[in-house]
């Protein structure tokens, strides 16, 4: 088996925040990232695929292919959004790192036969990332 990944970035806009709380549990539990105006992250993303090499090609799967799956998936879906806001998938459940990691793999699985395995890195920070594999 070998693994592939594909970088890719999107910005997006957020805040943590359990409407069932007061403002000060929030703010204890989230902090910054429970400010009522929002504030933004630059997501780095890392989209890893592990299979075997296909020997007519060469290709664990084409990189051409798996660029255009996660502009059209994710870069369009969530990039200069406010994740609250404009994403359904987040109207009952917070934008934390963790969550939009597994948003973006069940996004992304069903490109993939089930020979595959995917895995989801997303860094919030440069010091700060979350990794999924379903
Ligand atoms: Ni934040």
């Amino acid at each position: 088996m070998i693994t592939i990944s594909r970088k890719a970035h999107f910005n997006a806009a957020h805040k943590l925040y359990r409407p069932d709380w007061t403002d000060e549990k929030n703010k204890q539990i989230f902090g910054k990232c429970s400010n009522q105006n929002f504030h933004g992250h630059n997501y780095e993303l890392i989209v890893s695929l592990t299979g075997q090499v296909d020997p007519e090609t060469g290709y664990v799967f084409d990189m051409g292919e798996l660029k255009k799956i996660i502009k059209s998936e994710i870069e369009d879906y969530l990039d200069h959004k406010n994740l609250n806001l404009d994403i359904k998938e987040f109207s009952s459940i917070n934008p934390s790192a963790e969550n939009i990691a597994i948003l973006i793999y069940n996004r992304l699985i069903k490109y993939f036969e089930k020979s595959y395995k995917l895995k989801i890195t997303l860094y919030e920070t440069p010091r700060n990332f979350v990794e999924y594999s379903g």
